[in-house]
């Protein structure tokens, strides 16, 4: 017990040295051995062995040959309550205090913004809201962000996905409610001014229609 939390402080600290320093390490990277010390019992049986967690996302990041280990650790670490102190555990941060996303430290997130990042996080995590939709079959944040910012590309992402109006409308003829709702005199309409992602279900359309719109999640 008492190596345990030894070990934990000197790797903390350790950590804390190389910021303050200004040193940008790829090896301290993500700090899972703050909580785990070792990789042992973290690998699968026949995985290569690993005595620390240096070099984990040289090969577990995307575009790398092994699965991308992002969904998955996000769900195994965070619920719906979450918050930027609990993103912090594991990312590495910058000397002002922005979140670095990969353990190449080539994208951050300003220190203004982690709160808000930890916020939508958390309705990634939430069953009734649409990001929630998309985290069960293990659609990360990359899928619809790039920049984590307004000027993201949401529209083309959706579409890229799950088709334009013509496909969608084919998929919803059978609806139950009084019209389609992708089929309307707004072909170029963005999926998001109904289908927001990390927020409840809007009906546009109700600005000056009587449509009764709703959505609910598949079971
Ligand atoms: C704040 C503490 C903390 C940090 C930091 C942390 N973990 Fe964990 N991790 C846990 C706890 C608690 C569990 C669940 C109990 C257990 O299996 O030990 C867990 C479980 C896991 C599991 C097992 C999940 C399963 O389904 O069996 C893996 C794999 C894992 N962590 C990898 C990592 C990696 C890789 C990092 C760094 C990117 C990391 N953890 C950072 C606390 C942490
Ligand atoms: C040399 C490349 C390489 C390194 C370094 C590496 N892995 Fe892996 N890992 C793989 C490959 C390839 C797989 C998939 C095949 C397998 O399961 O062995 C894998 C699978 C896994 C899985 C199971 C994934 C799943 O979705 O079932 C976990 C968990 C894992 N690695 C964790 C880690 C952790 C933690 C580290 C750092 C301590 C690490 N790996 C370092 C190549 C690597
Ligand atoms: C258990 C460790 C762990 C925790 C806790 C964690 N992350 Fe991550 N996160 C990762 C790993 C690992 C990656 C992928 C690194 C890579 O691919 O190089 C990642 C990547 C990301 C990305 C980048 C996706 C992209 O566009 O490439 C975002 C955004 C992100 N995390 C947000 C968060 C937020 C917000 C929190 C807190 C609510 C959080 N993470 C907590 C481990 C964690
Ligand atoms: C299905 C696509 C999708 C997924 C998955 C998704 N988002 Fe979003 N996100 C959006 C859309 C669309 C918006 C614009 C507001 C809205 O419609 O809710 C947005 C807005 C945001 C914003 C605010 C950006 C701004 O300044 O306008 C942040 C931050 C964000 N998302 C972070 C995340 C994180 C972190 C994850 C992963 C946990 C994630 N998102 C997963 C689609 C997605
Ligand atoms: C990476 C591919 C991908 C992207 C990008 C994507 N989706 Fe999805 N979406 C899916 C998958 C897979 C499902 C689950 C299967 C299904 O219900 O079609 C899903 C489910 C849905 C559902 C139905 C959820 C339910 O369970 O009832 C809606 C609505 C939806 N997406 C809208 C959007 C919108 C709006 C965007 C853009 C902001 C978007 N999607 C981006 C792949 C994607
Ligand atoms: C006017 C609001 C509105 C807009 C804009 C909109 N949708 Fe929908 N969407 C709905 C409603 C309402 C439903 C539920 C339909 C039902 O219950 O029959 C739905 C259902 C869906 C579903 C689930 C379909 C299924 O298989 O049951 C997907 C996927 C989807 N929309 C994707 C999109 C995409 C992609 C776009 C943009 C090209 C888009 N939506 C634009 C209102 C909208
Ligand atoms: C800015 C106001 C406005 C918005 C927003 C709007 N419409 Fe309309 N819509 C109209 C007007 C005006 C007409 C023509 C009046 C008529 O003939 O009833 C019309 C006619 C229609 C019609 C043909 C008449 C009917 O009732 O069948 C349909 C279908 C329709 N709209 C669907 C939609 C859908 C779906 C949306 C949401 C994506 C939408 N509209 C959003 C103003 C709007």
């Amino acid at each position: 017990m008492t190596t345990r939390i030894v070990t934990t402080i000197i790797t903390a600290c350790c950590f804390n040295l190389c910021v303050a320093a200004g040193v940008v390490l790829a090896a301290a990277g993500f700090q899972c051995a703050t909580c785990h010390r070792t990789p042992d019992k973290l690998l699968p049986a026949k995985h290569v062995k690993k005595s620390d967690f240096s070099t984990c996302f040289s090969c577990h990041s995307i575009g790398r040959p092994a699965p991308d280990l992002m969904v998955k650790l996000h769900r195994n670490h965070l619920h719906s309550d979450t918050n930027a102190d609990a993103c912090l555990n594991c990312h590495p941060s910058g000397a002002d205090g922005s979140m670095q996303l990969d353990a190449t430290g080539q994208r951050q997130i300003k220190k203004a913004d982690i709160s808000d990042l930890a916020q939508k996080m958390s309705t990634w995590l939430q069953s009734d809201k649409l990001a929630y939709a998309h985290q069960r079959k293990g659609i990360s944040c990359r899928a619809c962000h790039t920049a984590y910012a307004e000027d993201d590309p949401y529209a083309e992402k959706c579409i890229g996905c799950h088709g334009d109006y013509e496909v969608m409308a084919k998929k919803t003829a059978q609806t139950k409610l009084e019209r389609n709702p992708h089929k309307s005199h707004y072909p170029t309409l963005k999926c998001t001014n109904c289908h927001q992602s990390h927020d409840d279900f809007k009906n546009f359309c109700a600005t000056c229609h009587g449509f009764a719109f709703g959505w609910k999640m598949k079971k």
